[in-house]
């Protein structure tokens, strides 16, 4: 949705309020449907229910590819850029993307995949990977990416969780210096997966991989055997507006990761307006995100979002700081990009390397910049505003989450007048409260409380894999009627929305969502530990680091092994991104009379702020803070 001034947002928002129904009609009537809907919109957050444009039909694949091939053809849909910037780039247009996503779909249905089928895909950021997002789409086969980051147990547990009957994965995968054994670690996870009947490997690294007789097989031999049966056309299913499109895995404050479910219908309308209404797209730019497509922000804003908009998207393959520091700016100077859309934990990265890195590289194609996965400090946007955009770009800080399929609060570009780390104002649709701790709304501005939607977007999950009830517990039963989104939020004089950080026991490491009970329960599968609570930090780069408190009764001969076997242990368990940056072995934690840890202490010890831990008059044994305090890291 294009806007021009801050005067016709204001307009445009107030009629997305008076007349919810009428004005998201209005944006889905600029999708292609095979048929309309019978009703926009049945909704109740009670059991929940929420089904948008009811009776529609569509596939999403026509509206990312065929309904582009006419007027945009030739127009490149994916840019790809290798890790390794000696490689050559690669160029996809609409119509050769048109033609791969087809010819693997029926790759896909030669090796049995049907309709509602779950697929887990554990790919590198290589043009496959959208591929193969987009052929299960085109086949109305339901996909779960998991982020080449996870470990085979997490890896496992999501395929057991959606019992999914194919794996799509790769030899291995480049990020920076490092080859990731993909295909090995899927082998491993596969151990615990009797529902996989299929795995099709892409070759990338050409590392050696053991292939399985009549279980696994190679990406370019089924290319072939479609090719040669002339087999390459695929006609999209027909998809109704409320089936599933996709399982995301996401981290909660208890438990295993649940899997978010976003559907055919609702997903695209939200993810195509979003990207439109907060980039402003123009058609002839070229739009750079830089998230990994095992994430909500790739599946949104580098596959369908960019796509149903028929834009380009470059999509990068390797990490900001290989081979040097500078391999972002290299990649907006050779492919001039326009849009340029990424993390706060990237920036304060890039910065930390100074201003040599930008030497020589010529960032003029850029006009609009991007932020996404967590706060954005003052230093950061201005080092981001000034060196990046020259001062002369507008910054969306994006507001949303997992559960939301798209952005939510967040600056349009060119349009709302910008506040460093601000998300600034909700998108036409989106309706915003702030609510205390009794559940009852906060009015007016100058005020701060817990983030909650009242009224629903096409893009808000529909429910949790398998388990509808732990949807409604976690998002719909905080506070009555509403959406909880865990965050915390302050509204300033001005209505200028700022998202402070999670309310709940979820850690935002370096954009990564973790829950601190995963963390917990994998340090304690560790042979010496007792118990454990883990907590957040403010870390420079990362945003938070994770630090963990271990009751570990044995005298360590030595205690750095130790910590390194228990970082061993998170890794297998969960993956690197989950590994505690702390380890503090503790003789017990501060607990309650009844039992309860008192998390609220060892964040202060954490943070080192030590000199206000409030009431500690509660606590079982108060001793133990005196020792924790005096071991603090
Ligand atoms: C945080 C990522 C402040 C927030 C798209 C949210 C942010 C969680 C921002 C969702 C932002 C994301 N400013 N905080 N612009 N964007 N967050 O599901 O705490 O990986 O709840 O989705 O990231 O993370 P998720």
């Amino acid at each position: 949705m294009k806007i021009t001034s801050f005067e016709e947002y204001h307009q445009i928002y107030k009629h997305s309020l008076d007349q919810p129904e009428e004005f998201w009609a209005g944006v889905a009537d600029t999708f292609q449907w095979r048929k309309k809907w019978d009703k926009v919109l049945d909704w109740n957050f009670t059991e929940p229910k929420v089904r948008w444009f009811d009776g529609a039909k569509l596939n999403i694949t026509e509206n990312c590819l065929d309904r582009h091939l006419d007027a945009i053809g030739d127009k490149p849909a994916i840019i790809w850029e290798p890790n390794d910037p000696t490689e050559d780039h690669r160029v996809l247009t609409y119509k050769q993307l048109h033609v791969k996503v087809c010819e693997f779909a029926n790759v896909l249905k030669n090796n049995g995949a049907q309709k509602g089928d779950r697929i887990c895909i554990y790919m590198p950021m290589v043009p496959e990977l959208a591929i193969a997002l987009l052929a299960c789409a085109r086949i109305g086969a339901i996909h779960s990416v998991v982020f080449g980051g996870f470990s085979a147990q997490s890896i496992a547990d999501r395929i057991q969780d959606a019992s999914c009957n194919i794996v799509i994965t790769a030899d291995g995968g480049f990020r920076g210096a490092k080859d990731i054994p993909l295909k090995n670690v899927i082998d491993d996870a596969l151990v615990q997966c009797p529902s996989v009947k299929k795995v099709i490997v892409l070759t990338r690294t050409h590392t050696p991989v053991s292939m399985i007789k009549g279980r696994d097989v190679w990406w370019e031999d089924e290319i072939k055997k479609v090719e040669t049966q002339g087999n390459t056309a695929c006609e999209a299913e027909e998809m109704d507006a409320e089936d599933m499109l996709f399982i995301l895995y996401t981290s909660g404050s208890t438990g295993k990761p649940k899997g978010v479910v976003h559907t055919c219908g609702g997903y695209m309308v939200y993810a195509g307006y979003t990207f439109d209404t907060t980039f402003q797209y123009q058609p002839e730019e070229i739009f750079f995100c830089t998230a990994d497509i095992g994430w909500i922000t790739g599946h949104s804003y580098i596959v369908y979002g960019p796509l149903s908009q028929g834009a380009t998207s470059l999509m990068f393959e390797g990490i900001p700081t290989w081979p040097d520091a500078g391999r972002f700016w290299d990649v907006v100077d050779k492919h001039k990009v326009n849009i340029l859309y990424t993390a706060p934990t990237a920036i304060r990265s890039l910065m930390s390397f100074g201003e040599e890195p930008l030497k020589g590289k010529d960032l003029s194609s850029l006009t609009k910049l991007g932020s996404v996965g967590e706060p954005i400090n003052e230093e950061a946007w201005h080092w981001f505003d000034e060196k990046i955009g020259h001062g002369n770009c507008p910054i969306a800080d994006t507001w949303w989450q997992t559960e939301n399929g798209g952005h939510m609060i967040t600056p349009i570009v060119g349009v709302t007048p910008l506040k460093p780390g601000y998300a600034s104002f909700p998108l036409p649709g989106i309706q915003p409260v702030l609510v205390d701790e009794k559940g009852e709304e906060i009015h007016g501005n100058g005020v701060s409380g817990n983030l909650c939607i009242k009224y629903p977007w096409p893009g808000i999950l529909r429910t949790t894999y398998g388990d509808h009830e732990r949807c409604r517990q976690t998002y719909f039963a905080t506070y009555p009627n509403m959406y909880f989104t865990g965050d915390g939020c302050l509204r300033d004089e001005d209505g200028y929305y700022r998202i402070t950080g999670r309310v709940d026991d979820v850690l935002n490491v370096s954009g990564h969502r973790i829950g601190t009970a995963e963390v917990e329960n994998a340090i304690n599968m560790h042979a010496t530990v007792v118990e454990s609570a883990v907590v957040g930090y403010p870390h420079d780069i990362k945003g938070q680091g994770v630090y963990a408190f271990v009751v570990s009764p044995d005298k360590h001969e030595n205690e750095d092994l130790t910590r390194k076997d228990i970082i061993m242990t998170v890794s297998r368990i969960i993956g690197p991104i989950a590994k505690p940056d702390k380890i503090q072995f503790v003789s017990g934690l501060p607990k309650t009379r009844s039992g309860k840890i008192m998390r609220r202490i060892l964040r202060k010890i954490a943070e080192g702020d030590t000199s206000n831990l409030g009431d500690t008059s509660t606590l079982l044994d108060p001793g133990v803070v005196e020792e924790i305090k005096g071991g603090a890291l």
